[in-house]
């Protein structure tokens, strides 16, 4: 039973951020290097070589940042912590200077009336792990869980709603298969040893949170609706289901990979991988699942005038697609289409029973005009496509917009923009936009 997250009485809001994307400083109080600094640094790995070292200056400006949200009228703030602030090597000696950070942001937030929801990995696992081999090596999953653990003495008092992991997916598959993501790496199968590891890690952080009483600890994942084009592309679109969706919801909701992955991803049958208790130790341990949403997929059996997404080169055992994008699409090149939400929202329920939160909705649109018109009705249209999904009987508690600020997109760099309030990169002044006011006022009614 949660106890402190959204009853679901009405859609709860929120807005949501992580640390690598908007902190910058990254040199200082003691924080160490990340796998996405070293990456950042590969040439070609971002756009325009940029890198998360200034970002939105949020470590500076955090205050102002909350003044934000709390000006959106939004009742909560999802951010994540930067394990290489507090445990710079990965492991043993913990920084103090980092958590004062976390615990100034802490009160700030809950000063303004906003309940702050942490994640404790968005990505930036630190570089000494991946010295180590990172997800690869099992080790890594143990540390995750004595860093949870440090965070949660220090904050477990005032933050009562936590998430493991954001998008285990892209930290496994576009980390260590597609390697367009830190640590950049491009080997095939590790794409499903790194998604064990993350599962793994999971649970042996779930099982010590609970144990020290948290009652609402979640896990955030990027589920995907595959809409086959056509019918041949039907089975194709089962096998992607298993690597993107059931690889996760199946330990967390019966401790299994189920028989279709495991034909996929022979490697998670090996007993030296997936050790006995593993995936007991995941199953029922999450009291809430987030949901990241953004778009649909359409997957074509290979159709050569388009191009086989990365993402699916990055699968040895399934079967060779690439996905029609029909119109409209944001700036990012993604289809806009909110019935993938709803949809997505109810399967999230069914497959696991657990109260769902959408984590992550939002656009990219150009930054060149505050009057983002086109953000807000894909913000509309995709609260509507939730309601309707808590009609239909989704047990779905809360709506966090991605994002509060344009930061940085990762291996796109600065150039693909979603958030709410314009940051001028020269002088980091920010502008809420026309889709702030929009929810500032839809809000409001709240
Ligand atoms: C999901 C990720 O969690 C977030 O970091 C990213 O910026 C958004 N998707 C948009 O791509």
């Amino acid at each position: 039973m949660t106890q402190h997250l959204p009853d679901g009485s009405t859609l709860a809001f929120g807005a949501a951020t992580a640390a690598y994307q908007i902190e910058g400083a990254i040199a200082e109080d003691g924080r160490a290097p990340s796998i996405w600094d070293t990456f950042a640094q590969v040439p070609g790995a971002t756009r325009d070589g940029l890198d998360g070292r200034v970002a939105c200056d949020s470590y500076h400006r955090f205050e102002e940042d909350l003044d934000l949200v709390a000006g959106m009228n939004a009742g909560w703030y999802r951010f994540s912590i930067a394990w290489p602030r507090i445990v710079p090597e990965g492991t043993g000696r913990v920084e103090p200077r980092g958590l004062d950070y976390y615990d100034r942001l802490v009160d700030a937030a809950l000063a303004r009336g906003v309940n702050p929801t942490a994640t404790l990995y968005h990505w930036d696992l630190p570089q000494a792990l991946e010295d180590r081999d990172g997800w690869l090596n099992r080790d890594t999953a143990y540390a995750f869980a004595d860093y949870a653990m440090v965070v949660h003495e220090r904050l477990g008092d005032r933050v009562k709603v936590w998430a493991t992991h954001n998008e285990p997916w892209c930290a496994a598959y576009l980390g260590y298969a597609a390697g367009i993501h830190a640590p950049g790496r491009k080997e095939g199968a590790a794409g499903h040893r790194a998604a064990h590891h993350l599962n793994l890690g999971h649970g042996l952080a779930a099982a010590r949170l609970h144990e020290a009483g948290v009652t609402d600890l979640g896990i955030v994942h990027n589920l995907a609706p595959f809409w086959p084009e056509t019918p041949e592309a039907a089975a194709a679109a089962d096998e992607l289901d298993a690597v993107r969706n059931r690889i996760w919801t199946g330990p967390l909701a019966h401790g299994e990979y189920d028989e279709g992955l495991l034909r996929v991803a022979p490697v998670l049958a090996d007993s030296t991988l997936v050790r006995d208790g593993d995936l007991d130790l995941v199953k029922g341990s999450a009291d809430w699942m987030g949901v990241n949403y953004y778009t649909p997929f359409r997957p074509t059996l290979a159709d050569p005038s388009l191009s086989v997404h990365p993402e699916v080169e990055a699968y040895p055992g399934v079967t060779p697609v690439s996905f029609v994008v029909r119109e409209p699409r944001t700036d990012i090149g993604w289809e806009v289409d909110d019935r993938g939400l709803e949809e997505q929202l109810i399967d999230a329920h069914k497959a696991t029973g657990l109260p769902i939160v959408v984590t992550e909705n939002g656009a990219a649109y150009p930054d060149t005009s505050l009057d983002d018109q086109d953000r807000i009705g894909y913000l509309r249209d995709h609260i509507a496509a939730t309601e309707r999904a808590r009609a239909a009987g989704a047990d779905v508690r809360g709506y966090f917009v991605w994002t509060l600020l344009d930061n940085f997109e990762w291996a796109e760099g600065y150039t693909k923009t979603f958030g709410v309030v314009h940051v001028n990169p020269e002088d980091q002044t920010r502008t809420p936009k026309a889709s702030y006011h929009w929810l500032a006022e839809h809000l409001a009614g709240h």
